[in-house]
Protein backbone atom coordinates (compact mmCIF):
# COMPACT_ATOMS: atom_id res chain seq x y z
CA UNK A 1 0.00 0.00 0.00
CA UNK A 2 2.37 2.33 1.16
CA UNK A 3 4.66 1.93 -2.24
CA UNK A 4 1.85 2.92 -4.27
CA UNK A 5 1.96 6.27 -2.66
CA UNK A 6 5.79 6.75 -3.55
CA UNK A 7 6.34 8.43 -6.82
CA UNK A 8 9.90 9.12 -8.06
CA UNK A 9 11.24 12.63 -9.48
CA UNK A 10 14.67 13.30 -10.28
CA UNK A 11 16.09 15.23 -7.98
CA UNK A 12 17.07 18.49 -9.95
CA UNK A 13 19.86 19.74 -7.34
CA UNK A 14 22.15 16.81 -8.84
CA UNK A 15 24.78 16.72 -11.42
CA UNK A 16 23.28 17.16 -14.69
CA UNK A 17 23.10 13.18 -16.04
CA UNK A 18 25.04 12.21 -19.29
CA UNK A 19 23.45 10.38 -21.97
CA UNK A 20 25.39 7.24 -23.13
CA UNK A 21 25.41 3.72 -24.57
CA UNK A 22 26.46 0.76 -22.63
CA UNK A 23 29.43 0.32 -24.78
CA UNK A 24 30.93 3.35 -23.63
CA UNK A 25 30.43 3.67 -19.77
CA UNK A 26 34.43 3.66 -18.83
CA UNK A 27 35.20 6.77 -19.54
CA UNK A 28 32.45 7.69 -17.42
CA UNK A 29 33.03 5.90 -14.22
CA UNK A 30 32.50 8.24 -10.68
CA UNK A 31 29.92 10.47 -13.17
CA UNK A 32 26.15 10.76 -13.11
CA UNK A 33 24.72 8.94 -16.38
CA UNK A 34 21.39 7.83 -17.87
CA UNK A 35 21.25 4.97 -19.58
CA UNK A 36 17.91 3.24 -21.79
CA UNK A 37 17.67 -0.63 -21.98
CA UNK A 38 15.53 -3.83 -21.60
CA UNK A 39 15.87 -5.51 -17.91
CA UNK A 40 17.63 -8.27 -18.92
CA UNK A 41 18.51 -9.70 -15.33
CA UNK A 42 16.05 -9.08 -12.29
CA UNK A 43 17.55 -9.52 -8.50
CA UNK A 44 15.68 -9.09 -5.20
CA UNK A 45 17.92 -9.07 -2.26
CA UNK A 46 15.75 -8.38 0.56
CA UNK A 47 15.42 -4.06 0.24
CA UNK A 48 18.36 -3.84 -2.46
CA UNK A 49 17.15 -4.49 -6.37
CA UNK A 50 19.74 -5.75 -8.76
CA UNK A 51 18.78 -5.19 -12.61
CA UNK A 52 21.07 -6.41 -15.16
CA UNK A 53 20.22 -3.71 -18.40
CA UNK A 54 21.26 -4.38 -21.32
CA UNK A 55 20.59 -1.54 -24.60
CA UNK A 56 22.51 -4.03 -27.54
CA UNK A 57 25.97 -2.09 -27.22
CA UNK A 58 26.41 -4.00 -23.42
CA UNK A 59 25.13 -4.82 -20.23
CA UNK A 60 25.32 -2.54 -17.14
CA UNK A 61 24.17 -4.05 -13.40
CA UNK A 62 22.22 -1.34 -11.68
CA UNK A 63 21.38 -1.27 -7.86
CA UNK A 64 18.26 -0.18 -6.34
CA UNK A 65 17.92 0.68 -2.89
CA UNK A 66 16.00 2.96 -0.43
CA UNK A 67 13.04 5.05 -2.22
CA UNK A 68 13.78 4.17 -5.87
CA UNK A 69 13.69 0.38 -4.67
CA UNK A 70 10.46 1.00 -2.99
CA UNK A 71 7.72 2.11 -5.44
CA UNK A 72 4.90 0.07 -7.04
CA UNK A 73 7.01 -0.26 -10.34
CA UNK A 74 9.87 -1.81 -8.44
CA UNK A 75 7.64 -3.74 -6.66
CA UNK A 76 6.51 -5.07 -9.76
CA UNK A 77 9.43 -4.96 -12.36
CA UNK A 78 9.46 -7.59 -15.10
CA UNK A 79 12.29 -9.19 -17.35
CA UNK A 80 12.30 -7.55 -20.72
CA UNK A 81 10.65 -4.21 -19.31
CA UNK A 82 12.22 -1.16 -20.89
CA UNK A 83 13.69 1.29 -18.79
CA UNK A 84 15.51 4.30 -17.71
CA UNK A 85 17.91 4.28 -15.01
CA UNK A 86 19.90 7.44 -14.13
CA UNK A 87 22.54 7.67 -10.87
CA UNK A 88 26.15 7.46 -10.40
CA UNK A 89 28.47 5.18 -11.79
CA UNK A 90 30.59 3.32 -9.68
CA UNK A 91 33.29 0.43 -10.29
CA UNK A 92 31.89 -2.32 -8.31
CA UNK A 93 33.91 -3.42 -4.53
CA UNK A 94 36.68 -5.51 -4.48
CA UNK A 95 36.04 -9.13 -5.32
CA UNK A 96 32.44 -8.43 -6.86
CA UNK A 97 31.96 -9.46 -10.61
CA UNK A 98 29.43 -7.01 -12.85
CA UNK A 99 29.75 -6.47 -16.77
CA UNK A 100 32.69 -3.99 -17.04
CA UNK A 101 33.40 -3.84 -13.74
CA UNK A 102 30.99 -1.09 -12.78
CA UNK A 103 27.86 -0.57 -11.53
CA UNK A 104 24.89 1.89 -11.25
CA UNK A 105 23.80 3.37 -8.49
CA UNK A 106 20.42 4.19 -8.96
CA UNK A 107 18.56 7.85 -7.81
CA UNK A 108 16.21 7.88 -10.20
CA UNK A 109 14.46 5.00 -12.73
CA UNK A 110 11.42 4.96 -14.59
CA UNK A 111 9.60 1.97 -16.61
CA UNK A 112 8.89 2.73 -20.22
CA UNK A 113 7.19 -0.36 -21.56
CA UNK A 114 6.48 -2.91 -19.01
CA UNK A 115 6.36 -6.35 -20.28
CA UNK A 116 4.32 -8.63 -18.65
CA UNK A 117 4.48 -10.97 -15.95
CA UNK A 118 2.89 -14.20 -15.12
CA UNK A 119 2.20 -16.44 -17.44
CA UNK A 120 2.76 -14.32 -20.43
CA UNK A 121 6.16 -13.27 -18.86
CA UNK A 122 9.02 -13.63 -21.63
CA UNK A 123 10.54 -16.61 -19.43
CA UNK A 124 7.44 -18.30 -19.97
CA UNK A 125 7.46 -18.11 -23.82
CA UNK A 126 11.24 -18.53 -24.64
CA UNK A 127 12.33 -21.36 -22.74
CA UNK A 128 15.66 -22.49 -23.61
CA UNK A 129 14.29 -26.19 -23.41
CA UNK A 130 11.37 -25.92 -25.62
CA UNK A 131 10.27 -27.32 -28.99
CA UNK A 132 12.76 -26.03 -31.65
CA UNK A 133 9.14 -25.21 -33.83
CA UNK A 134 8.46 -22.62 -30.83
CA UNK A 135 11.67 -21.25 -30.73
CA UNK A 136 11.90 -20.52 -34.63
CA UNK A 137 8.18 -18.99 -34.05
CA UNK A 138 9.97 -16.67 -31.31
CA UNK A 139 13.25 -15.99 -32.92
CA UNK A 140 12.14 -12.10 -32.35
CA UNK A 141 12.39 -12.48 -28.72
CA UNK A 142 15.17 -15.71 -28.99
CA UNK A 143 17.49 -12.91 -30.17
CA UNK A 144 17.24 -11.27 -27.26
CA UNK A 145 19.16 -14.01 -25.47
CA UNK A 146 23.13 -13.63 -24.86
CA UNK A 147 24.57 -16.55 -26.87
CA UNK A 148 22.02 -15.66 -29.79
CA UNK A 149 22.52 -12.24 -29.83
CA UNK A 150 26.45 -12.36 -29.67
CA UNK A 151 26.65 -14.87 -32.15
CA UNK A 152 24.60 -12.39 -34.39
CA UNK A 153 27.02 -9.53 -33.43
CA UNK A 154 30.38 -11.91 -34.45
CA UNK A 155 28.60 -11.73 -37.47
CA UNK A 156 28.66 -7.96 -38.29
CA UNK A 157 32.45 -8.35 -36.77
CA UNK A 158 32.60 -10.89 -39.59
CA UNK A 159 31.34 -8.81 -42.74
CA UNK A 160 33.11 -5.88 -42.06
CA UNK A 161 36.27 -8.05 -41.89
CA UNK A 162 35.39 -9.62 -44.97
CA UNK A 163 35.23 -6.26 -46.85
CA UNK A 164 38.51 -5.19 -45.11
CA UNK A 165 39.86 -8.05 -46.51
CA UNK A 166 38.82 -8.11 -50.02
CA UNK A 167 39.28 -4.17 -50.13
CA UNK A 168 43.20 -5.43 -49.27
CA UNK A 169 42.94 -7.27 -52.43
CA UNK A 170 42.08 -4.73 -54.69
CA UNK A 171 38.85 -6.70 -55.16
CA UNK A 172 35.81 -4.19 -55.07
CA UNK A 173 32.35 -4.57 -54.21
CA UNK A 174 29.16 -4.42 -56.22
CA UNK A 175 25.78 -5.23 -55.43
CA UNK A 176 24.28 -7.60 -58.03
CA UNK A 177 20.64 -7.97 -57.96
CA UNK A 178 18.03 -10.65 -56.52
CA UNK A 179 15.71 -10.67 -59.30
CA UNK A 180 16.90 -12.35 -62.46
CA UNK A 181 15.93 -14.26 -65.70
CA UNK A 182 18.88 -17.01 -65.52
CA UNK A 183 20.15 -19.74 -63.80
CA UNK A 184 23.45 -20.63 -62.36
CA UNK A 185 23.65 -23.92 -60.16
CA UNK A 186 20.85 -25.84 -61.87
CA UNK A 187 17.52 -25.84 -62.26
CA UNK A 188 16.13 -27.87 -59.63
CA UNK A 189 16.54 -25.15 -57.13
CA UNK A 190 15.48 -22.11 -58.50
CA UNK A 191 12.42 -20.30 -56.60
CA UNK A 192 9.98 -19.12 -59.74
CA UNK A 193 8.03 -16.07 -59.38
CA UNK A 194 6.33 -13.93 -61.77
CA UNK A 195 7.64 -10.92 -62.84
CA UNK A 196 5.34 -8.57 -64.50
CA UNK A 197 4.17 -11.36 -66.38
CA UNK A 198 7.60 -12.79 -67.19
CA UNK A 199 8.85 -15.97 -65.36
CA UNK A 200 11.75 -14.98 -63.10
CA UNK A 201 13.67 -16.49 -60.30
CA UNK A 202 15.59 -15.25 -57.08
CA UNK A 203 19.17 -15.49 -57.60
CA UNK A 204 20.84 -18.83 -56.57
CA UNK A 205 24.35 -17.12 -57.12
CA UNK A 206 25.92 -13.55 -58.16
CA UNK A 207 28.64 -15.59 -60.16
CA UNK A 208 27.17 -14.39 -63.53
CA UNK A 209 27.08 -10.86 -62.92
CA UNK A 210 30.18 -10.45 -61.37
CA UNK A 211 32.16 -12.20 -64.70
CA UNK A 212 30.77 -9.28 -66.71
CA UNK A 213 31.69 -6.60 -64.80
CA UNK A 214 35.47 -7.93 -64.53
CA UNK A 215 36.33 -6.01 -67.74
CA UNK A 216 35.28 -2.70 -66.16
CA UNK A 217 36.17 -3.09 -62.41
CA UNK A 218 38.55 -5.46 -62.68
CA UNK A 219 38.22 -8.07 -59.74
CA UNK A 220 34.92 -7.70 -58.01
CA UNK A 221 33.05 -9.45 -54.88
CA UNK A 222 29.81 -9.27 -53.54
CA UNK A 223 27.64 -9.63 -50.45
CA UNK A 224 24.22 -10.73 -51.42
CA UNK A 225 21.14 -13.28 -50.73
CA UNK A 226 21.01 -16.33 -52.50
CA UNK A 227 18.14 -18.30 -52.53
CA UNK A 228 17.57 -22.55 -53.11
CA UNK A 229 14.73 -24.42 -53.28
CA UNK A 230 16.44 -27.38 -51.87
CA UNK A 231 14.11 -29.64 -50.02
CA UNK A 232 17.06 -30.26 -47.73
CA UNK A 233 16.17 -30.41 -43.63
CA UNK A 234 20.27 -30.66 -42.86
CA UNK A 235 22.55 -28.29 -40.05
CA UNK A 236 24.08 -26.54 -43.04
CA UNK A 237 21.43 -26.20 -46.11
CA UNK A 238 19.52 -22.61 -45.70
CA UNK A 239 16.61 -21.48 -48.32
CA UNK A 240 18.35 -18.12 -48.39
CA UNK A 241 21.70 -17.61 -47.12
CA UNK A 242 24.59 -14.54 -47.31
CA UNK A 243 26.81 -15.58 -50.42
CA UNK A 244 29.92 -13.92 -49.78
CA UNK A 245 31.39 -14.57 -53.96
CA UNK A 246 34.65 -12.81 -55.26
CA UNK A 247 35.52 -12.78 -59.24
CA UNK A 248 39.04 -12.78 -60.17
CA UNK A 249 40.43 -12.39 -63.89
CA UNK A 250 43.90 -13.31 -65.34
CA UNK A 251 44.33 -16.24 -62.77
CA UNK A 252 45.54 -19.30 -62.47
CA UNK A 253 43.73 -22.10 -60.88
CA UNK A 254 46.17 -22.16 -58.06
CA UNK A 255 46.23 -18.46 -57.95
CA UNK A 256 41.98 -19.26 -57.12
CA UNK A 257 42.55 -21.38 -54.28
CA UNK A 258 45.65 -19.02 -53.05
CA UNK A 259 42.78 -16.06 -52.92
CA UNK A 260 40.06 -18.44 -50.96
CA UNK A 261 42.94 -19.20 -48.51
CA UNK A 262 44.49 -15.63 -48.22
CA UNK A 263 41.06 -14.04 -48.01
CA UNK A 264 39.70 -16.44 -45.15
CA UNK A 265 42.82 -16.47 -43.06
CA UNK A 266 43.68 -12.22 -43.22
CA UNK A 267 39.65 -12.43 -42.55
CA UNK A 268 40.18 -14.48 -39.25
CA UNK A 269 43.62 -12.18 -38.33
CA UNK A 270 41.39 -8.99 -38.66
CA UNK A 271 38.80 -10.87 -36.41
CA UNK A 272 41.06 -12.00 -33.67
CA UNK A 273 43.32 -8.95 -33.53
CA UNK A 274 39.89 -6.76 -32.84
CA UNK A 275 39.26 -6.97 -29.29
CA UNK A 276 35.90 -7.07 -29.15
CA UNK A 277 35.22 -10.01 -31.97
CA UNK A 278 38.22 -12.15 -30.31
CA UNK A 279 36.05 -11.89 -26.78
CA UNK A 280 33.02 -13.22 -28.77
CA UNK A 281 35.35 -16.03 -30.05
CA UNK A 282 36.56 -17.20 -26.93
CA UNK A 283 33.25 -17.08 -25.66
CA UNK A 284 31.28 -18.96 -28.39
CA UNK A 285 34.36 -20.97 -29.63
CA UNK A 286 37.07 -20.88 -26.43
CA UNK A 287 39.56 -23.54 -28.33
CA UNK A 288 39.37 -21.71 -31.65
CA UNK A 289 42.80 -21.34 -33.21
CA UNK A 290 43.81 -19.53 -36.65
CA UNK A 291 43.69 -22.45 -39.37
CA UNK A 292 47.46 -23.47 -40.10
CA UNK A 293 48.49 -22.81 -43.26
CA UNK A 294 49.02 -24.07 -46.42
CA UNK A 295 45.44 -25.56 -46.53
CA UNK A 296 45.70 -29.27 -47.36
CA UNK A 297 44.74 -29.43 -51.06
CA UNK A 298 43.54 -33.58 -52.09
CA UNK A 299 42.34 -33.83 -55.83
CA UNK A 300 38.22 -35.64 -55.84
CA UNK A 301 40.22 -38.82 -57.07
CA UNK A 302 42.73 -39.05 -54.26
CA UNK A 303 39.72 -37.93 -51.95
CA UNK A 304 37.45 -40.94 -53.30
CA UNK A 305 40.58 -43.34 -52.19
CA UNK A 306 40.59 -41.28 -49.19
CA UNK A 307 37.37 -42.08 -48.60
CA UNK A 308 37.61 -46.37 -49.45
CA UNK A 309 40.78 -46.32 -47.49
CA UNK A 310 39.04 -44.89 -44.37
CA UNK A 311 35.85 -47.53 -44.98
CA UNK A 312 33.55 -44.37 -45.27
CA UNK A 313 31.01 -45.74 -47.58
CA UNK A 314 27.77 -44.29 -49.14
CA UNK A 315 24.33 -45.64 -49.90
CA UNK A 316 24.06 -47.67 -52.97
CA UNK A 317 21.55 -45.61 -55.37
CA UNK A 318 19.01 -46.51 -58.30
CA UNK A 319 18.73 -45.45 -61.55
CA UNK A 320 16.35 -42.69 -59.90
CA UNK A 321 18.84 -41.89 -56.69
CA UNK A 322 16.79 -43.77 -54.45
CA UNK A 323 18.44 -45.78 -51.45
CA UNK A 324 18.63 -49.29 -52.17
CA UNK A 325 17.66 -51.40 -49.34
CA UNK A 326 18.43 -55.21 -48.56
CA UNK A 327 16.64 -58.06 -47.74
CA UNK A 328 16.16 -56.77 -44.06
CA UNK A 329 15.30 -53.39 -45.03
CA UNK A 330 18.57 -51.86 -44.51
CA UNK A 331 19.95 -49.71 -46.88
CA UNK A 332 23.11 -50.56 -48.87
CA UNK A 333 26.27 -49.23 -48.24
CA UNK A 334 28.81 -49.89 -51.08
CA UNK A 335 32.40 -48.07 -51.53
CA UNK A 336 32.92 -45.32 -53.66
CA UNK A 337 34.21 -45.26 -57.11
CA UNK A 338 35.48 -42.14 -59.30
CA UNK A 339 32.44 -40.44 -60.95
CA UNK A 340 30.55 -40.62 -57.27
CA UNK A 341 28.78 -37.24 -55.84
CA UNK A 342 30.33 -37.01 -52.65
CA UNK A 343 27.62 -37.04 -50.11
CA UNK A 344 27.11 -34.52 -47.11
CA UNK A 345 27.20 -37.38 -44.50
CA UNK A 346 30.94 -38.95 -46.41
CA UNK A 347 32.28 -35.27 -46.63
CA UNK A 348 31.46 -34.28 -42.59
CA UNK A 349 32.95 -37.78 -41.67
CA UNK A 350 36.01 -36.91 -43.88
CA UNK A 351 36.40 -33.36 -42.41
CA UNK A 352 36.09 -34.61 -38.74
CA UNK A 353 39.00 -37.02 -39.24
CA UNK A 354 41.28 -34.70 -41.00
CA UNK A 355 40.16 -32.16 -38.39
CA UNK A 356 41.46 -29.23 -40.38
CA UNK A 357 40.52 -26.51 -43.48
CA UNK A 358 41.00 -29.07 -46.56
CA UNK A 359 40.40 -27.59 -50.09
CA UNK A 360 38.94 -31.00 -52.48
CA UNK A 361 39.48 -29.85 -56.17
CA UNK A 362 39.22 -31.66 -59.70
CA UNK A 363 35.57 -32.57 -59.38
CA UNK A 364 33.94 -34.43 -62.60
CA UNK A 365 32.31 -32.06 -64.77
CA UNK A 366 29.24 -34.02 -64.44
CA UNK A 367 29.28 -33.26 -60.89
CA UNK A 368 29.24 -29.71 -61.12
CA UNK A 369 27.73 -26.60 -63.59
CA UNK A 370 27.88 -25.73 -66.98
CA UNK A 371 30.53 -23.13 -66.58
CA UNK A 372 33.22 -24.49 -64.95
CA UNK A 373 36.48 -25.10 -66.95
CA UNK A 374 38.01 -28.42 -67.49
CA UNK A 375 41.34 -29.69 -66.55
CA UNK A 376 42.97 -29.83 -70.13
CA UNK A 377 42.62 -33.06 -71.94
CA UNK A 378 40.04 -34.19 -69.00
CA UNK A 379 37.21 -34.96 -68.21
CA UNK A 380 37.52 -33.32 -64.81
CA UNK A 381 37.09 -29.84 -63.90
CA UNK A 382 39.29 -26.93 -62.31
CA UNK A 383 36.79 -26.59 -59.44
CA UNK A 384 36.99 -26.84 -55.59
CA UNK A 385 35.22 -26.99 -52.58
CA UNK A 386 36.63 -26.09 -48.97
CA UNK A 387 35.87 -28.10 -46.30
CA UNK A 388 36.00 -26.95 -42.57
CA UNK A 389 35.67 -29.21 -39.60
CA UNK A 390 32.09 -29.18 -38.23
CA UNK A 391 30.71 -27.91 -41.28
CA UNK A 392 32.04 -29.48 -44.20
CA UNK A 393 31.79 -27.26 -47.54
CA UNK A 394 31.59 -23.36 -46.76
CA UNK A 395 33.14 -22.57 -50.01
CA UNK A 396 32.72 -23.64 -53.86
CA UNK A 397 34.44 -22.13 -56.47
CA UNK A 398 36.09 -22.88 -60.30
CA UNK A 399 37.92 -21.43 -63.14
CA UNK A 400 35.14 -20.67 -65.56
CA UNK A 401 35.24 -21.55 -69.10
CA UNK A 402 37.23 -18.67 -71.05
CA UNK A 403 36.22 -19.60 -74.77
CA UNK A 404 33.09 -19.03 -76.62
CA UNK A 405 32.41 -21.81 -78.51
CA UNK A 406 33.10 -23.79 -75.53
CA UNK A 407 31.03 -22.20 -73.48
CA UNK A 408 28.16 -22.45 -76.12
CA UNK A 409 28.61 -26.15 -76.30
CA UNK A 410 27.97 -26.27 -72.33
CA UNK A 411 24.97 -24.38 -72.44
CA UNK A 412 23.62 -26.77 -75.08
CA UNK A 413 24.78 -30.25 -73.28
CA UNK A 414 22.96 -28.62 -70.32
CA UNK A 415 19.57 -28.30 -72.35
CA UNK A 416 20.40 -24.90 -71.00
CA UNK A 417 18.68 -22.22 -73.94
CA UNK A 418 21.74 -19.86 -74.51
CA UNK A 419 19.38 -16.96 -75.62
CA UNK A 420 18.68 -14.94 -71.88
CA UNK A 421 22.46 -15.58 -71.70
CA UNK A 422 23.29 -13.20 -74.35
CA UNK A 423 25.28 -11.11 -71.92
CA UNK A 424 26.83 -13.74 -70.00
CA UNK A 425 28.32 -14.73 -73.11
CA UNK A 426 29.12 -11.41 -74.47
CA UNK A 427 31.73 -11.30 -72.06
CA UNK A 428 33.55 -14.63 -74.12
CA UNK A 429 33.31 -12.26 -77.25
CA UNK A 430 34.41 -8.98 -76.06
CA UNK A 431 38.33 -9.27 -75.05
CA UNK A 432 37.87 -12.69 -73.18
CA UNK A 433 40.39 -13.63 -70.14
CA UNK A 434 41.10 -16.71 -68.08
CA UNK A 435 39.03 -16.57 -65.15
CA UNK A 436 37.62 -17.87 -61.97
CA UNK A 437 35.69 -17.38 -58.42
CA UNK A 438 34.18 -18.63 -55.58
CA UNK A 439 31.29 -18.48 -52.98
CA UNK A 440 31.64 -18.44 -49.62
CA UNK A 441 28.31 -19.55 -47.42
CA UNK A 442 28.71 -16.83 -44.79
CA UNK A 443 26.44 -18.39 -41.75
CA UNK A 444 28.08 -22.18 -42.79
CA UNK A 445 32.20 -19.75 -42.00
CA UNK A 446 30.10 -17.99 -38.73
CA UNK A 447 29.07 -22.05 -37.60
CA UNK A 448 32.59 -22.97 -38.23
CA UNK A 449 34.63 -19.33 -36.42
CA UNK A 450 31.48 -19.60 -33.42
CA UNK A 451 31.14 -23.73 -32.85
CA UNK A 452 27.37 -23.31 -33.74
CA UNK A 453 25.54 -26.61 -34.15
CA UNK A 454 23.25 -25.08 -37.16
CA UNK A 455 23.43 -22.77 -40.13
CA UNK A 456 20.20 -21.11 -38.81
CA UNK A 457 21.49 -20.22 -35.89
CA UNK A 458 23.93 -17.83 -37.62
CA UNK A 459 21.48 -16.14 -39.73
CA UNK A 460 19.13 -13.33 -38.21
CA UNK A 461 15.83 -15.02 -39.54
CA UNK A 462 16.83 -17.73 -40.96
CA UNK A 463 14.32 -19.63 -43.92
CA UNK A 464 14.45 -23.35 -44.15
CA UNK A 465 11.80 -25.50 -46.29
CA UNK A 466 8.19 -24.31 -44.66
CA UNK A 467 9.85 -21.32 -42.34
CA UNK A 468 9.71 -17.91 -43.67
CA UNK A 469 8.29 -16.34 -40.42
CA UNK A 470 8.72 -14.39 -38.55
O1 LIG B 1 28.86 -24.38 -54.19
P1 LIG B 1 27.84 -23.31 -54.52
O2 LIG B 1 26.50 -23.75 -54.98
O3 LIG B 1 28.56 -22.40 -55.60
C1 LIG B 1 28.00 -21.36 -56.26
O4 LIG B 1 26.87 -20.92 -56.09
C2 LIG B 1 28.96 -20.66 -57.17
N1 LIG B 1 28.20 -20.04 -58.25
C3 LIG B 1 29.72 -19.65 -56.35
C4 LIG B 1 30.75 -18.90 -57.16
O5 LIG B 1 31.64 -19.52 -57.70
N2 LIG B 1 30.63 -17.59 -57.23
O6 LIG B 1 27.66 -22.40 -53.26
C5 LIG B 1 28.77 -21.74 -52.70
C6 LIG B 1 28.68 -21.78 -51.18
C7 LIG B 1 28.71 -23.18 -50.59
O7 LIG B 1 30.03 -23.62 -50.43
C8 LIG B 1 28.02 -22.97 -49.27
O8 LIG B 1 28.93 -22.44 -48.31
C9 LIG B 1 27.00 -21.91 -49.59
O9 LIG B 1 27.43 -21.24 -50.76
N3 LIG B 1 25.69 -22.52 -49.82
C10 LIG B 1 24.72 -22.61 -48.89
N4 LIG B 1 24.68 -22.19 -47.61
C11 LIG B 1 23.54 -22.41 -46.93
N5 LIG B 1 22.46 -23.03 -47.46
C12 LIG B 1 22.46 -23.47 -48.73
N6 LIG B 1 21.38 -24.04 -49.24
C13 LIG B 1 23.63 -23.26 -49.51
N7 LIG B 1 23.98 -23.54 -50.78
C14 LIG B 1 25.23 -23.09 -50.95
Amino acid sequence: EESKKITLTEDPSLPKAIKSKLAHLTELRSKRIRVSGWVHRLRDQKDIIFLVVRDGTGYLQTVLSGTVASTYDALTLTLESSVEVVGTLQAVPEGKQAPGGHELIVDYWRVLGAAPGAEDAFTNRVNEKSDPHIQADLRHLVLRGETASSVLRLRAYLLSAFRESMTSYDILEVTPPCLVQTQVEGGATLFTLDYYGQPAFLTQSSQLYLETVLPSLGDVFCVQESFRAENSHTRRHLSEFTHLEAELAFITFDDLMDNIENIICKTVDILLTNPSSAAIIKTLNPKFEAPARPFMRISYVEAIAWLNEHKIKRPEEDAEGNPVKDESGQIKMVEHKVGDDIAEAAERQMTDIIGKPVFLHGFPAELKSFYMKKIPGTSFTESCDLLMPNVGEIVGGSMRIADMTELLVAYKREGIDPEPYYWFTDQRKYGTCEHGGYGLGVERFLAWLADRYTVRECSLYPRWPGRATP
